[in-house]
This record gives structure tokens, C-alpha cells and sequence, in this order.
């Protein structure tokens, strides 16, 4: 085969299999955490790669690398990726949008719910055998979530998906973005959009749901968290960074913050140890998209964009998500 690509881990072996059809697959046994210089040695004799999250591709990781024409990461959100340096160097990148818009949301869900009604540290109550010891009438009080304002900051597709649902529980749903949605998807998400002062005001519930950026960095810290609700409830699947995790630890452990549901964290695969120690904080390893049928349209994504950017297969030349069209044709002697 002409091509070879690298797979930094395990992914379904249906999808390696289409892979293999066109070019030639080396696959790494487990994710983990590589250094720029075991990144830079993986990367430098293979056409093209499919990265995770955790894969930090940038000039560093690039320099002297000539072969190299696609990187492919898996997921939507791509602050992994330094795609200037990318494009600088003719590689072509593309992400994962549109398969896990609605997966993702319905985990938004699931951590709103289960922060909100205490249901893990209830559940780990109940598994520690406390029940039998009594119980009163007002444990285990947490805060309603029908009727009540949900608030979202950041209203791409998976923001308006959370905001789609919140109409099944009544809610008056508010977001904040840099730009306005149109009318019409306004009112079809029914989103009123406000300022982000009014926003962390207003919530009883704040869903963040924005792409970590120099600017979005810390979003949600110390000052942003005096004006919230004491009842109110947070909710992180977007990035970690984007909240001050320390900020929040504390803000939780003096009652200034009901509860968090948090799927991503500041430096993870470690987890602030001031959060851990929370019993009004709902963790969970940055999950939420994996269901059985997304992860695997995930997969299946990366590995057609990756096999259309090396011009294999049925997009040949035409990646589906493709990042920087201005990368093409920027390695020379291509067309
Ligand atoms: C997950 O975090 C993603 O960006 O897809
Ligand atoms: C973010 O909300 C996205 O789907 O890109």
C-alpha cells in the first residue's frame, strides 16, 4: 500500500478494518499520555494519523517532519490541534462535529440531573449500607429542575441541542454567545440570548458548552461564581479550563454553588484533588459522547476524513470535516 497511517489507540475494529483496505494501519494498544518527542517519533514516517484529545499536535511536534499529510482527531473540539502550525506545514486537519451533537447533549442532561437530585452521592449513601441506619424526611434535598431557567454559554450545535430539550421540563432557557443566533432558531430552541453578567445571574442551571480559547479560558472563575445563584447548579462538558476548577472547589465546599456536574477538568487525566473530596460534585471522565453508537460514528468519521485527505475511498480528495482547506496543496510537488 501507498500509504501509512498511525492510530494513537485502540479504536473499533470494524473501523480499522476499513482503514486497512486502502492503507497501511499501526495502532497503538492503549491511550496514554506521549511526550512531544514520543509524538514526533510516532508521527514521522506515517502519512497520516488519528489523534485524541489528549495528542497536543503543534510546530514542536511537526518540526522536520516532510511526510506527514493529515491528522484526523477524534472529536469535535480541537484546542489539541494547532492548526495554523498545521497549515503552515501542508498537513490537512479535520475533527468529528455532527455525529455526537446529540449524545453529548443528552449527557448535559444526565450530569444537570444527577447534580441537581444528588443521585451519586445518595447512590454511594445507599452502597455504603447507611440506609438501614435511618433516614429523614428532609435528606437528600436537592433543587428542582422543571420550571426553573436554564442557562447555556456557548450556543453551537450541541449548546442548541441542550437548550432543545430544556422545553421538556418547562424551562425558561437563556444563552449567551459571542453572536446571536438567527430569529428562527431562536425561537425554535426557544433561547432568549442575554449578556453573560445576566446569564450567571439568572441560571439555576448553567450549562457551558463553548470551545476552550485564550479567550474562553477560565470563563467561569472566582468573580463569575460570586454571581451566581447559592442554589444554583453548573454543568461542564465542554472543556476543562474553561472553569478555574480551584475556583469552583471552593465556591462548592461554602454552599456559594449548589452542586457541579463536571465531565472535563483542568490538566486531566488528574482531577483537582479539592473536587474529589466534594460530595456535591458529580465527575466523570470526559464521557460524554461516548455512547455505543456515537463513539463508533466517531470513529468511523475520523477514519473517513483521514482516507479522503490521503485520497482513499468514496470522499476521496474531500474530507467531510475538514479544518483548513488552505492546507492543501501547500506541501510541495502536490497538486
Ligand atoms: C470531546 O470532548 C470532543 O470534543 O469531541
Ligand atoms: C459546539 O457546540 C459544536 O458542536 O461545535
Amino acid at each position: 500500500k501507498s500509504h501509512s497511517v498511525w492510530v494513537s489507540r485502540p479504536l473499533f475494529p470494524e473501523v480499522l478494518a476499513t482503514l486497512a483496505q486502502y492503507v497501511d494501519v499501526s495502532v497503538e494498544p492503549k491511550e496514554s499520555k506521549r511526550t512531544p518527542e514520543q509524538l514526533r517519533a510516532k508521527l514521522a514516517h506515517v502519512d497520516g494519523a488519528i489523534v485524541g484529545l489528549g495528542d497536543r499536535i503543534d510546530a514542536g511536534v511537526l518540526a522536520g517532519n516532510r511526510r506527514l499529510r493529515a491528522i484526523a482527531n477524534l472529536g469535535v473540539g480541537y484546542n489539541n490541534l494547532d492548526v495554523p502550525a498545521l497549515t503552515a506545514a501542508g498537513i490537512v486537519a479535520t475533527n468529528t462535529p455532527d455525529v455526537l451533537t446529540q449524545t453529548t447533549a443528552d449527557y448535559a442532561w444526565a450530569l444537570l440531573l444527577a447534580a441537581a437530585r444528588r443521585v451519586c452521592s445518595a447512590e454511594r449513601w445507599l452502597r455504603a449500607g447507611r440506609w438501614r441506619g435511618g433516614m429523614r424526611f428532609d435528606d437528600w434535598l436537592g433543587v428542582d429542575v422543571h420550571g426553573k431557567t436554564l442557562g447555556i454559554l456557548g450556543m453551537g450545535r450541541i449548546g442548541q441541542a441542550v437548550a432543545r430539550r430544556g422545553a421538556g421540563f418547562d424551562m425558561k432557557v437563556i444563552y449567551h454567545n459571542r453572536s446571536r443566533l438567527p430569529d428562527a432558531v431562536e425561537r425554535e430552541c426557544r433561547a432568549e440570548w442575554v449578556e453573560k453578567s445576566e446569564l450567571l445571574k439568572r441560571a439555576d442551571h448553567l450549562v457551558l458548552v463553548l470551545p476552550y480559547n485564550a479567550q474562553s479560558h477560565h470563563a467561569i472563575g472566582a468573580t463569575e461564581l460570586e454571581h451566581m445563584k447559592p442554589t444554583a447548579v453548573l454543568v461542564n462538558i465542554a472543556r476543562g479550563g474553561i472553569v478555574d476548577d480551584a475556583a469552583l472547589a471552593v465556591a462548592l465546599r461554602e454552599g456559594r454553588l449548589a452542586a457541579a456536574g463536571l465531565d472535563v477538568f483542568e490538566g486531566e487525566p488528574s482531577v483537582n484533588p479539592a473536587l474529589r473530596e466534594l460530595d456535591n460534585a458529580v465527575l466523570s471522565p470526559h464521557i460524554a459522547s461516548a455512547s455505543a453508537d456515537t463513539r463508533r460514528a466517531m470513529a468511523q468519521l475520523a477514519a473517513d476524513n483521514l482516507l479522503a485527505a490521503l485520497g482513499h475511498g468514496p470522499n476521496a480528495g474531500h474530507p467531510p470535516s475538514l479544518l483548513n482547506p488552505e492546507a492543501r496543496g501547500r506541501r510541495t510537488g502536490e497538486t
